[in-house]
C-alpha cells in the first residue's frame, strides 16, 4: 500500500468517526427533550423494584433476564425497558415485565398499584408467592392484564370484575390459586369486551355459568385443567368469534353440544380428558377452519365421523382413549394437512393397509395402538423417497406380524411401538440402522421374537430413553444401551442369558430397571449404588448371587426393589434404610444370611415386605424406640426362615394400615405418577396420568396395564419358622386383615377369641403350632371365612356349629387329640359342650344369608385370595407395578402437543 493511499485511509476513518460522533450528540440533545416521565411514576417505579430480589430461578423462560436492573433514578422513566408511556400525557399505560426474574410476594401496598394510568400489565413467569392483590382494581383503565405462570396463590379477588375494560385476561398456570363460582359469574357480567381469556389451572370447581356466553366478543377461551363439571357450555351459542377454545382435563359429561355448530371460526378444539360420551356430532364435519381437533380420553362412541375428512385445514386429529368403533373412515386418507393422527386406544376394527398412511404427505406422528385392527403393512421394498418421514409411530396389537418394510426408510423416527403383534422369528438386522439419531422410544414387547439378526454389541440409538423388550421369547446375551439417556430398561420375560455389563451404569437417568424372569447371571451391577433417579429395581428369577447393592443415598427415589428367586447371599445392606420412599421390598427366595432388618421399620412408605425363603433367622429384636414400626406395612410374608423367639406383632404390625384405618384404593398410580412427572420435563405427563378412566376403556391385551394394586390387602404369614409364645389378643384389632398364616412354629396358648373381629379375614391357619384350648365361637362371626385351618395342634372341646364352619373339612381340625364335633368322627360328649353360639350367628336363617354373602365374596374375591395366597407377594405384586411404571412412562411419550 502506498503511502497517499494510506493517507486516505485515515482520511476516510477520521470522516467517518465525525459523522457517528455528531450524529451521537444529535441523539443525546433529542434524548433530552423528550419530555419526562412523572415523578410520583418514577418513585413508585423505582420502590416496586426494590420490593422484590431477581431471581434467576424465579422464571423458566430461557430468554428471562431482569428488566428492572437497568432502571436507575434521574432518567426518563418512559424509555426504561418494559415500560411505555402515553406519547401525550407521559403516563406510565404499559408495563411489561413478563419472565424478569421477580422473586418476592407483592401485596396490596405495593407502590405498583399508583400507577393508575396502566392499559396494560404484564407480570407473567416470575415467582409472587402471594395472592392477587385486591388494589388491582386501582387499574380502571387496564385492557390487557397478564399474570400467568407468577406463582400467585389464594382467591383470585373479586375486584378483578371491576376492570371492565379489559380485553384479555390471563391468570393461568398459578400454583395453588381458585376462582369461586359467583366471581367466575361477575366476570361473564362485567368484562364484556374479554377477546381472549385463560384460567387453566386455576380451581373453581363448579358448572360453567351460561351468562358466559355474555362474553360475545371472545376469540380464545382457555379453561384447561379447572375442576369444571357439568354439561359442556354454551347453549346459548353467542361465541361465534372463537377460535380457539380449550375445556380439556375437567369433569364436562354428557354430549358435545348442537350450539357448537355455531363456532364456526373455531381453529383449535380441544375437550380431552373429560367425561364426554355419544357420537362425534355431524356439524363438526362443518366447522371448515378447524386445524385441531382434540377429543382424547373420553367416552365417545360410534363410528368416527366421515366428514371429518371434509376439514381441509386439519393439522392435528386426536381421538385416542375413546370407544370408537368400527372402520378407520377412507375419507381421512383425503386429509393432505394431516400430520398427527391418533386413533389409539379405541375399539376400531377392520383391515387398514398402511400404505394409505403413508400418502398423507405431512403426517409425522400416527397412531393406531391398541385397537381391534389388522393392519397390512409393506412387505415390498418401497421408493423411499415417496413415503413421509414420522416420527411417532404407534403400532402396537395391529395384528402385524412382521417387521414392516417401510420402517426401513424411517431415518427420523423419535417413538416406535411394536408391542403385542405376534411378531416371530429374529430382529431383522435392518432395524439397527433404522433412526439411529434420532430414535428415543422403542417398544416391540409381547410378541414372539426369538433373538436378535446380527446385533450389535452396544445399542446403536444414542437417544434412547426407553427400551421395552420384555415378554418375548429372547436368548443370548443382553443389548447394552448406549444411550446416558435411558430411563426404562425393560427385557423381562425372556430367555436372556450373560451379566448385567456395567455400561448400564452410564445411564444416569434411569428411572425403571426391569431384567426379571431371565437366565441372567453375575452380581447385580453396583453403579446402582450412585443411581439417584432409580424407581423400580426389578431383578427377580434369575440366578444373580453376590450381595443385595447398597442402595442410594438420602435422596434415593427407589419405591420397588423386587431381587426374588435368586442366589443372592450375606447381609441386607444397612443403606436400604435410606430409602425412605421404599414401598415395596421383595427378597423371597434367596441364600442371604442376616436377622430381620427391623431398621427398616423407620421406612414410613413401606408397604410390602417379602422375604419367604431367603436365609433369615434369630430372634426379633423389639424395637428400642417408643414408636410403630412398619406404620404403612399391608403384607408381610416372613415364611420359611429360621425365625425364632417371639414375634414382636405390637411393633411391626400394628400400624394404621394393618388397623384399617385408610382401607381406600391405590395410591400409588397417583404417586407414582408425580413422581416421574417431577423427574421428567414433560409437562403434558401430569395430564396423562390421570387417565384412569380411560385406562379401564382398554381392551384386548392391554388392560395388563391397569390392574388395580389391591392394597387394601392385609397380609401376614409367618409360617415354617420357629416363632413361640402367643398370639396376642391385640390382633383382633388388625380389622384389615384378609390373610393370617403363622403355621409351623411352636406358638401355644389358646386362639385369641378377638380374631372373631376381624370381620375381613378371608384365611387363617393356625396347623403345626402348640396351641391348646378350644376353638373361640367368635370365629363363627368371620362370615368371608374361606381357609381354615387348626390341625396339628393340641386343642379340645366342641368345633363351633354353623355359618362358614359348615364348609371346612375334616383336615382342618386333623392332628388334635382333644377335638370334637362335626365334621370330625369323634362325637363331643357333654363335658365337650362349648359355650352356646353366640346369639346374632347362631339362628339357623341368618346363617342362609351368610351362605349367600359368602357366595358372592367367593365371586368377587375368591380369585384374588387364591393369587394371594400362592404368590401374589413375590411376583404378580411385582410385575402390576412394573406395568404401571411402565404404563406411565409410555403415556409420558403419547403425544400432547
Ligand atoms: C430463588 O428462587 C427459588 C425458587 O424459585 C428459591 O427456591 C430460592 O430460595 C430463591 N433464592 C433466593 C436467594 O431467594
Ligand atoms: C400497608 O401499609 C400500612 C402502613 O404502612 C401497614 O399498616 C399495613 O399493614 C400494610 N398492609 C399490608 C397488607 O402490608
Ligand atoms: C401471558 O404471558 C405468557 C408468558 O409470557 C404467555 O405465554 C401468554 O401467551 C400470555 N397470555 C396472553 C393472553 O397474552
Ligand atoms: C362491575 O363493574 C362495575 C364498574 O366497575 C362495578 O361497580 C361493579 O361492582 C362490578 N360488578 C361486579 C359484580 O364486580
Ligand atoms: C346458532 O345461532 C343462532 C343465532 O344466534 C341461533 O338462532 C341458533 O339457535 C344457534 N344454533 C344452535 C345450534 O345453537
Ligand atoms: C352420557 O352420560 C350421561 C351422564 O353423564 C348419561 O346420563 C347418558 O346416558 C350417557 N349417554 C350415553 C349415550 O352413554
Ligand atoms: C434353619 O437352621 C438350621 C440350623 O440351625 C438349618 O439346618 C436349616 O437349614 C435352616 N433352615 C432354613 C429354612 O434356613
Ligand atoms: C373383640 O373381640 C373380643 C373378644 O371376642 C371382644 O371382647 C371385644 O369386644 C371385641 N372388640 C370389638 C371392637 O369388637
Ligand atoms: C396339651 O394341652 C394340655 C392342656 O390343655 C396340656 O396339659 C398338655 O401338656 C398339652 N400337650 C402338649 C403336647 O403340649
Amino acid at each position: 500500500m502506498g503511502l497517499s493511499s494510506l493517507c486516505l485511509a485515515f482520511l476516510s476513518i477520521f470522516i467517518l468517526s465525525k459523522f457517528v460522533l455528531s450524529h451521537l450528540v444529535v441523539a443525546d440533545i433529542l434524548q433530552s427533550f423528550t419530555p419526562p416521565c412523572h415523578d410520583d411514576e418514577i418513585s413508585a417505579l423505582l420502590q416496586f423494584k426494590q420490593s422484590f430480589v431477581i431471581n434467576m430461578s424465579a422464571s423458566d423462560y430461557e430468554g428471562a433476564y431482569p428488566k428492572i436492573s437497568s432502571w436507575k433514578s434521574n432518567s426518563n422513566c418512559c424509555s426504561w425497558d418494559g415500560v411505555d408511556c402515553d406519547e401525550e400525557t407521559r403516563h406510565v399505560i404499559g408495563l411489561d415485565l413478563s419472565s424478569s426474574c421477580l422473586y418476592g410476594s407483592m401485596n396490596s401496598n405495593s407502590t405498583l398499584f399508583r400507577l393508575v394510568h396502566l392499559e396494560s400489565l404484564n407480570l407473567a413467569d416470575n415467582h409472587f408467592d402471594s395472592q392477587i392483590p385486591p388494589t388491582i382494581r386501582n387499574f380502571p383503565k387496564l385492557r390487557y392484564l397478564n399474570l400467568s405462570y407468577s406463582a400467585f396463590s389464594g382467591q383470585v379477588p373479586r375486584e378483578v370484575s371491576q376492570l371492565t375494560k379489559l380485553l384479555s385476561l390471563d391468570l393461568s398456570h398459578n400454583g395453588d390459586m381458585f376462582l369461586n363460582e359467583k366471581l367466575l359469574r361477575s366476570l361473564a357480567q362485567n368484562l364484556t369486551g374479554l377477546e381472549t381469556l385463560d384460567l387453566s389451572f386455576i380451581n373453581i370447581s363448579s358448572t360453567v355459568p351460561n351468562t358466559l356466553s355474555n362474553l360475545s366478543h371472545l376469540t380464545s377461551l382457555v379453561l384447561n385443567s379447572c375442576g369444571l363439571f357439568g354439561k359442556l357450555p354454551f347453549s346459548l351459542g353467542n361465541l361465534r368469534h372463537l377460535i380457539f377454545l380449550v375445556l380439556s382435563d375437567n369433569q364436562f359429561n354428557g354430549q358435545i353440544p348442537s350450539s357448537f355448530a355455531n363456532l364456526t371460526q373455531l381453529t383449535y378444539l380441544s375437550l380431552g380428558e373429560n367425561h364426554i360420551n355419544g357420537t362425534i356430532p355431524c356439524f363438526l364435519g362443518n366447522l371448515a377452519q378447524l386445524a385441531a381437533l382434540r377429543l382424547y380420553s373420553n367416552q365417545l362412541s360410534g363410528p368416527i365421523l366421515s366428514s371429518l375428512g371434509n376439514l381441509g385445514k386439519l393439522t392435528v386429529l386426536d381421538l385416542n382413549f375413546n370407544k370408537f368403533q368400527r372402520e378407520i373412515p377412507e375419507s381421512l386418507f383425503n386429509v393432505a394437512s394431516l400430520e398427527r393422527l391418533l386413533l389409539a386406544y379405541n375399539n376400531l376394527s377392520g383391515t387398514v393397509e398402511f400404505l394409505k398412511f403413508l400418502k398423507l404427505p405431512n403426517l409425522i406422528w400416527l397412531d393406531l395402538s391398541g385397537n381391534n385392527l389388522d393392519v397390512i403393512t409393506e412387505t415390498r421394498t418401497m421408493n423411499a423417497s415417496n413415503i413421509p418421514r414420522l416420527m411417532y409411530l404407534g403400532l402396537g396389537s395391529c395384528n402385524i406380524r412382521e417387521f414392516p418394510n417401510f420402517l426401513r426408510y424411517q431415518d427420523t423416527l423419535r417413538y416406535l411401538n411394536l408391542s403385542w403383534n405376534g411378531m416371530h422369528g429374529q430382529v431383522p438386522k435392518w432395524m439397527w440402522n433404522i433412526s439411529r439419531e434420532s430414535l428415543d422410544y422403542l417398544d416391540i414387547s409381547h410378541n414372539l421374537l426369538s433373538g436378535f439378526d446380527q446385533p450389535p454389541v452396544v445399542l446403536p440409538w444414542v437417544e434412547l430413553d426407553g427400551l421395552d423388550l420384555s415378554f418375548n421369547r429372547l436368548s443370548g446375551p443382553l443389548l447394552v444401551p448406549s444411550s446416558q439417556y435411558m430411563e426404562l430398561y425393560h427385557i423381562s420375560n425372556n430367555k436372556l442369558t450373560g451379566e448385567i455389563s456395567p455400561l448400564i451404569c452410564n445411564a444416569s437417568f434411569l428411572l425403571s430397571l426391569d431384567v426379571s424372569n431371565n437366565n441372567l447371571s453375575g452380581m447385580l451391577p453396583r453403579c446402582l449404588e450412585n443411581s439417584s433417579k432409580l424407581i423400580v429395581l426389578s431383578a427377580g428369577n434369575n440366578y444373580f448371587h453376590g450381595t443385595l447393592p447398597h442402595q442410594g443415598t438420602n435422596g434415593s427415589r427407589l419405591r420397588m426393589i423386587d431381587v426374588s428367586r435368586n442366589k443372592l447371599q450375606g447381609k441386607l445392606p444397612r443403606s436400604l434404610a435410606n430409602c425412605l420412599k421404599l414401598e415395596s421390598l421383595v427378597l423371597s427366595s434367596n441364600k442371604f444370611d442376616d436377622v430381620f432388618p427391623v431398621w427398616l421399620g423407620a421406612l414410613s412408605e413401606l408397604k410390602v415386605l417379602a422375604m419367604r425363603n431367603s436365609g433369615f433367622h434369630g430372634a426379633i429384636p423389639r424395637h428400642q424406640s417408643n414408636h410403630d414400626g412398619f406404620p404403612n406395612l399391608r403384607i408381610l410374608d416372613l415364611s420359611q426362615n429360621n425365625f425364632t423367639g417371639q414375634f414382636a406383632f405390637e411393633f411391626i404390625i400394628s400400624g394404621e394400615s394393618m388397623r384399617g384405618i385408610h382401607l381406600e384404593g391405590s395410591e400409588y398410580m397417583t404417586t407414582l405418577g408425580i413422581d416421574i412427572y417431577e423427574n421428567s420435563h414433560d409437562w403434558y405427563l401430569e395430564a396423562s396420568y390421570k387417565h384412569d378412566q380411560s385406562m379401564t376403556l382398554m381392551n384386548k391385551g392391554v388392560e395388563r396395564y391397569f390392574p388395580q394394586v389391591r392394597e387394601d390387602f392385609m397380609i401376614i404369614d409367618l409360617s415354617s419358622n420357629r416363632f413361640e409364645g402367643k398370639i396376642p389378643e391385640f390382633i383382633g384389632n388388625l380389622k384389615g386383615l384378609r390373610s393370617l398364616n403363622v403355621s409351623s412354629n411352636i406358638l401355644s396358648g389358646r386362639i385369641p377369641p378377638s380374631l372373631g373381629n376381624l370381620t375381613n379375614l378371608e384365611a387363617l391357619d393356625l396347623s403345626h403350632n402348640n396351641f391348646s384350648g378350644e376353638i373361640p365361637p367368635s370365629l363363627l362371626q368371620l362370615s368371608f371365612l374361606q381357609q381354615f385351618s387348626v390341625s396339628h395342634n393340641n386343642l379340645t372341646g366342641r368345633i363351633p356349629v354353623g355359618n362358614q364352619f359348615s364348609t371346612f373339612e375334616v383336615t382342618s381340625y386333623e392332628g388334635n387329640l382333644g377335638l370334637c364335633g362335626v365334621p370330625l368322627p369323634k362325637k363331643c360328649s357333654r363335658s365337650e359342650e362349648g359355650p352356646e353360639l353366640p346369639p346374632s350367628t347362631a339362628e339357623e336363617e341368618d346363617g342362609v344369608e351368610l351362605d349367600w354373602k359368602f357366595a358372592a365374596a367367593g365371586l368377587v374375591s375368591g380369585l384374588v385370595v387364591g393369587v394371594v395366597l400362592a404368590d401374589f407377594v413375590t411376583t404378580r405384586f411385582s410385575e402390576r407395578f412394573i406395568e404401571i411404571v411402565a404404563f406411565l412412562i409410555r403415556l409420558m411419550r403419547m403425544p400432547r402437543s
